[in-house]
């Protein structure tokens, strides 16, 4: 079920951040509603927070219209979490006394659900003894401060009092958002290419984007397991509240997976990386010089990380899901490559086509497992990836049923 958060925003100019975090909050899984105080729809108007949640915003606590439509009692009910973001040193001294003479204030007055505030000022108003005993006063109520960061802030001074980025606050609250069906199970997912090194400057690779693997990385999460992403060299952003572990060659991309599952073996694997089967025998240690000759180069075998991990004894095995790239016969070539490497869920797409695969933004994968298949047709990488974690839940649950 969708849980609600209710999202306070108060007159700082960190309320632009709000917005984004709307769109975090929602990609999250989260219902969202927004409150805002006057002075923080001077610096951002309530249509753009009424147009990226989809409801009303509350401005106002003595307007008759706002109080029958959801009035402040009622929006104090509405949420499972209260976040206040950014919130100013005057509002923090408004709750800390209990104040209640505008809506934010007032709902949170009301509220019996947890409430957490990001603060965001200039580093005098927020190391000022008043703010600091304020701040003292709400933790002692178990009001949760996420930041202050420390950095640059918006009046060209610089220390402690910015407003942690709207991705760092969904990762502080990480640990009340864990909803969702794999609520519980860690994953582990590895995405994009590897670059295997010719001499300092040169590598072969391939034509991975990531896309996928971020996608099912970020799906997974919403999904409610906690996610580690090993990804090879994209040109993507880290998706929010998933840990990510940089790599570059197969040999990294395996010690960081193992190193990982010796650590704490994960629930699930899910291999999407497009990992270089061979790498030069030998990388020159300068640049190699061109010379009118031909050159061969001497290729060795990578290791295969999904055949390694799903060799691995029961207890520190987990649920494996690999992805086969093939340019032609994918269900035949994607059932042998299942048996042979022993995974539960093997995803087959085409590559090196006209459409989907690599570096596309769309994709179709046929989806293969011990006694059934099925189809995913062609749809954007992210609606594919929410749709095969449905079907990775659907089979880990059948797989593990005491999960
Ligand atoms: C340009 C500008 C920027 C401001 N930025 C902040 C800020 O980052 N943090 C803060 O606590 N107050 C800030 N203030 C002061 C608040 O807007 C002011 O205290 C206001 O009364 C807060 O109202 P509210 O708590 O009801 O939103 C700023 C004021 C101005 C004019």
């Amino acid at each position: 079920m969708k849980k609600n958060i209710l999202l306070g925003v108060c007159g700082g100019v960190a309320a632009y951040k709000s917005a984004e975090l709307v769109r975090l909050l929602q990609r999250e899984g989260f219902e969202v509603r927004v409150m805002m105080t006057a002075a923080a729809a001077r610096f951002v108007g309530p249509l753009t927070f009424q147009a990226l949640s989809g409801h009303p915003v509350a401005t106002n606590l003595l307007d008759a219209d706002q109080e029958s439509a959801m009035g402040h009692i009622r929006l104090a009910r509405w949420p499972d979490q209260i976040l206040i973001a950014p919130a100013t040193a005057h509002f923090m001294a408004r709750i800390a006394h209990g104040l209640a003479d505008d809506i934010l204030s007032a709902v949170c007055l009301a509220a019996r659900v947890p409430i957490r505030l990001a603060p965001a000022m200039n580093t005098a108003m927020w190391l000022n003894p008043a703010t600091q005993s304020n701040r003292q006063v709400l933790e002692s109520r178990g009001i949760r401060l996420l930041g202050p960061g420390q950095g640059e802030l918006a009046c060209g001074e610089s220390g402690e009092g910015r407003m942690l980025d709207p991705d760092e606050i969904i990762d502080r609250l990480r640990e009340t958002f864990q909803t969702g069906p794999l609520q519980g199970q860690s994953a582990l997912v590895t995405a994009g290419p590897t670059r295997e090194p010719l001499d300092p400057v040169r590598f072969i690779s391939n034509r991975s984007s990531g896309k996928m693997g971020y996608a099912l990385a970020e799906a997974l999460r919403s999904a409610g397991a906690s996610v580690t992403l090993v990804s090879g060299p994209v040109a993507l952003p880290a998706p929010p509240g998933v840990e990510l572990i940089r790599v570059e060659t197969a040999l990294q991309m395996r010690d960081a997976v193992m190193a990982r599952i010796s650590q704490a073996p994960p629930g699930l694997f899910v291999a999407c990386a497009a990992v270089a089967d061979y790498r030069p025998e030998h990388a020159a240690s300068g640049k190699i010089k061109k010379t009118d000759a031909n050159m061969t180069l001497s290729l060795t075998r990578n290791p295969d990380i999904l055949t390694e991990v799903a060799a691995l004894p029961p207890g520190s095995r987990p649920f494996c899901v690999g992805f086969a790239a093939e340019t032609e016969d994918i269900r035949r070539l994607g059932e042998e490559k299942r048996r042979c490497k022993g995974v539960d869920l093997l995803a087959a797409n085409l590559v090196g086509g006209p459409q989907g695969g690599f570096e596309d933004n769309n994709n179709a994968l046929t989806l293969l497992w011990a006694d059934g298949q099925a189809e995913l047709p062609m749809m954007p990488k992210r609606e594919l990836a929410a749709a095969l974690v449905s079907f990775i839940e659907e089979r880990f649950f059948a797989c593990n049923p005491s999960s």
